[in-house]
């Protein structure tokens, strides 16, 4: 299957105060002095959005939100809409983190929501799926992720820029990743997932990996088949680590 140029994003997590963009501007320049062979993203805290898109300006780093709501605004104290998050300086979003299914019950009817919220707003969705341990080991990660992604990419995504992320739960943090037969046959079925629920027109959006990728092991990870690229968590932090991942694309 043909393969979109990859795409190497930083999910920052809760992690992040001004002190952080001096991060981000040894990353820019070590970009500028030798460009990435990929599409390089960070998403850090909504407080953040605004500085760090000022800081990449001109500097060919895409900037994202972690999640947004569905409604575009109204009265929900705290929330935070994919029009803010555009309005902000941002032009992806994370959408259906494992964390945010777990902690904060989110289903894939919601993230669906989401998704089309963000299409209305003009950002890209990165859609993430992903199997917890109990359904590696009772064999059904595979039946899990495919039954994720149906329910959780909305038909408007058809034909238009976005991402799924394949992100075992158990990966997330521990060190812990799949061999890159798991990773392949995942991202492959996802692949045959994607284009049941929205035709050929979603051959070309990249399935990304994440779950303790690192320097160390991206260049494998990103070599299989399928794997469009990465979403990185704890390595995104520093600047050499995620300047690492990305060498490797
Ligand atoms: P990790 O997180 O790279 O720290 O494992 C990945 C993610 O949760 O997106």
């Amino acid at each position: 299957m043909k393969q979109s140029v990859k795409l190497i994003a930083g999910n920052w997590k809760m992690n992040g105060l001004a002190a952080s963009l001096g991060e981000v501007e040894t990353l820019r320049e070590a970009l500028a002095a030798e460009p990435a062979a990929c599409r390089v993203a960070l998403c850090p805290p909504a407080t953040l959005v605004h500085r760090l898109a000022g800081a990449v300006a001109g500097g060919g780093i895409e900037v994202g939100g972690q999640d947004c709501r569905a409604e575009a605004s109204g009265a929900y104290t705290g929330g935070v809409s994919a029009e803010m998050l555009k309005d902000a300086g941002a032009t992806l979003v994370i959408l259906g983190h494992s964390e945010r299914r777990q902690e904060f019950g989110e289903s894939d009817l919601l993230v669906s929501s989401k998704a089309e919220a963000a299409l209305r707003a003009g950002l890209s969705p990165i859609v993430c799926v992903g199997e917890t341990l109990a359904q590696r080991e009772a064999g059904e990660a595979v039946e899990v992720v495919r039954r994720q992604v149906m329910n959780s990419l909305p038909l408007a995504l058809a034909g238009q820029a976005f991402a799924v992320a394949y992100e075992p739960v158990w990966a997330i943090g521990t060190g812990l990743t799949p061999t890159l037969e798991q990773i392949e046959e995942v991202h492959r079925a996802v692949r045959a997932a994607m284009i049941e629920r929205l035709g050929l027109a979603s051959a070309a959006a990249p399935i990304l990996y994440g779950g303790s990728v690192k320097p160390e092991n991206a260049r494998d990870i990103l070599a299989v088949p399928e794997v469009g690229g990465a979403l990185v968590g704890g390595a995104s932090l520093k600047a050499a680590d995620f300047l690492g991942i990305i060498r490797g694309a």
